[in-house]
């Protein structure tokens, strides 16, 4: 069994599936590694210390996909939008893929996928259980966005984080506050907390009340509540347009009052809410800052301008996307400890399983045989169940 890394190619991109500290990992399973010349030099892996770990390095990239059995990428085609399209011809028939694959994005491009014959392995359709947590990538992505959002809010805001009480007189503290308390926006407060700001806290998940004062942070209360807040799986489930106008009217005053707006609340597969309008950013004191972690998905931020950063009534609205990949050693490491312990569980007798038996093969395999296999994305896209489209009986 061979696993192929290829170096990424989405503009930008800094990050590598598998490092050189999980290869003898892989190896030790009878997994063989083979990754493309200079595939970790942005991410701080040079190619030396994977052949260290016993990893083969290949100068051509075509020679990676042609040799792998299972190729590993961070952004594969689907989540890959830009040069993603060009790995299309070199992926074989009957190979994995795993990585982000956007499966709830693009219908056409999952189906391309799927004609190529490719048994792929969406990391976003991992399942939220406890056997499952050392394969949650999506987590680890979160929790480097968390942190990274608070770092850029604390270099553009023009004040200090922490309260000193110096010679000079007293500073008083930031105030943070964070819209949207998943992994990412938990990440973000104990960030800020760290760095001494005034941090609270809002999600319309009542959950995560008791996970923001965890953490320090206070829990902003509104009088509204959401309807189904939450779904089996643990995320957050859309809510109607009167829900959404009841929030921005309510969280008005709190923003105003807040030197640092951190963004994350998203639905997967949704475009995000808009929680702050305009007019909310109108009344924040220039100077302040609005990091909008949701900006890939159109933004929490009526203002935000995706990949950009812009200067509206005297305030900074951080609209940047890929926000991991700007911290590339430890989310390769985070994302290919991930990758490691799905691919040992993944592979059984030098053969990758494709049992719909275990939940982890089953949810987040997308294409085999042709075809989009995963029942959640088939609902998701209007598709009829895999059974009705074969002509089965139900
Ligand atoms: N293995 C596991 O059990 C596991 C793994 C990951 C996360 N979790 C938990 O799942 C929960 C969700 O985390 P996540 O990172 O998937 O979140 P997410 O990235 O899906 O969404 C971010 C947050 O935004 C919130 N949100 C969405 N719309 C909102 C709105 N209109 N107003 C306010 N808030 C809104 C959601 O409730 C969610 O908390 C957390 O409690 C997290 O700890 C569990």
């Amino acid at each position: 069994m061979i696993v192929g890394v290829p170096r990424e190619s989405f503009p930008g991109e800094r990050r590598v599936a598998l490092v050189p500290g999980v290869i003898p990992n892989l190896v030790k399973a009878g997994i063989e590694v083979v990754v493309e010349a200079g595939a970790g030099a942005d991410a701080g892996y040079p190619d030396a210390d994977y052949a260290a770990k016993g990893a083969r390095i290949v100068p051509a990239r075509a020679e990676v996909f042609a040799t792998a059995d299972v190729v590993a990428q961070v952004l594969g085609y689907g989540s890959n939008d830009r040069t993603g399209r060009q790995d299309l011809p070199l992926y074989r028939s009957g190979q994995a893929l795993v990585g982000f694959l956007r499966p709830l994005g693009s219908v056409a491009t999952i189906r391309e996928v799927a004609e190529r014959g490719v048994t792929a392995f969406s990391v976003e359709l991992m399942p939220r259980t406890t056997r499952a947590q050392s394969m949650d990538a999506l987590s680890s992505m979160g929790t480097i966005c968390g942190y990274k959002a608070v770092v850029l809010a604390a270099e553009r805001l023009p004040r200090i984080f922490p309260m000193l009480t110096t010679a000079a007189g007293t500073i008083t503290p930031a105030r943070v506050l964070v819209i949207g308390a998943g992994v990412a926006g938990l990440q973000a407060i104990a960030t800020a907390k760290r760095l001494g700001a005034v941090t609270s806290a809002y999600d319309m998940r009542p959950a995560a009340k008791e996970q923001v004062q965890s953490l320090g942070g206070r829990f902003v209360e509104l009088p509204i509540e959401a309807k189904d807040a939450q779904d089996a799986r643990g995320y957050g489930q859309a809510q109607d347009e009167s829900f959404y106008q009841r929030q921005r009217e309510s969280l008005g005053r709190v923003v105003a009052e807040s030197d640092v707006v951190i963004t994350a609340a998203v639905i997967p597969g949704k475009k995000s809410p808009v929680l702050v309008t305009a007019e909310m950013v109108a009344r924040m004191a220039p100077g302040s800052v609005i990091v909008d972690l949701a900006a890939e998905r159109g933004g929490n931020c009526e203002l935000t301008r995706p990949e950009e950063v812009a200067l509206i009534h005297g305030v900074t609205l951080v609209g940047s996307i890929n926000l991991a990949s700007t911290v590339p050693y430890h989310a390769s490491q985070m994302y290919a400890r991930n990758l490691t312990a799905f691919l040992l569980h993944l592979v059984k007798d030098g053969k990758i399983r494709t049992d719909g038996d275990d939940e982890i093969i089953r949810d987040t395999l997308l294409t085999r045989d042709g075809q989009i296999v995963n029942a959640r994305v088939r609902e998701f896209f209007g598709l009829p169940s895999e059974a009705a489209a074969q002509g089965a009986p139900t």
